[in-house]
């Protein structure tokens, strides 16, 4: 997964960056960031993190949830430093970054999705 995954994100990632398109958060509006405390349970933020997608997509907005950059403010000085910048209490086991902005595309029907464990009778 590192090596075909991970990598490439990060290549990907730093020359667009070079070149002034940002695919990290796409230079949204807003970011929310949706973390747990010591006593949380791993799912709460992502619980969090969906109601807040659902509320502002019913405000018509459009959001985008953004897994890439948890993993890398957990550890480490420089990713202390970025959660002291950002008044982020904790480091936690998950967490998820939420984008909200204004749709560019207007759906005309929502997608099929290929769940694997969904059958249909
Ligand atoms: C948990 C999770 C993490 C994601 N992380 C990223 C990410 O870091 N960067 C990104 O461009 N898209 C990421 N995506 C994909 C987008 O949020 C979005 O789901 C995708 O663009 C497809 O859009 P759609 O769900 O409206 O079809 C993530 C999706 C999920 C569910």
């Amino acid at each position: 997964m590192f090596r075909g995954f991970v990598r490439p994100l990060f290549q990907i990632f730093t020359t667009n960056i070079k070149g002034g398109i940002n695919l990290v958060n796409y230079d949204a509006p807003l970011s929310m960031y949706f973390y747990g405390s010591p006593y949380t349970d791993p799912a709460d933020p992502i619980v969090a993190a969906t109601y807040a997608m659902i509320a502002a997509e019913s405000l018509g907005l459009g959001t985008c949830m953004i897994g890439s950059v948890h993993p890398l403010i957990q550890s480490g000085s420089k990713a202390r430093k970025f959660r002291e910048l950002h008044g982020i209490k904790f480091a936690s086991r998950e967490g998820v970054f939420v984008l909200f902005g204004y749709p560019a595309v207007k759906y005309n029907k929502g997608l099929t999705r290929t769940f694997a464990s969904v059958h249909t009778p």
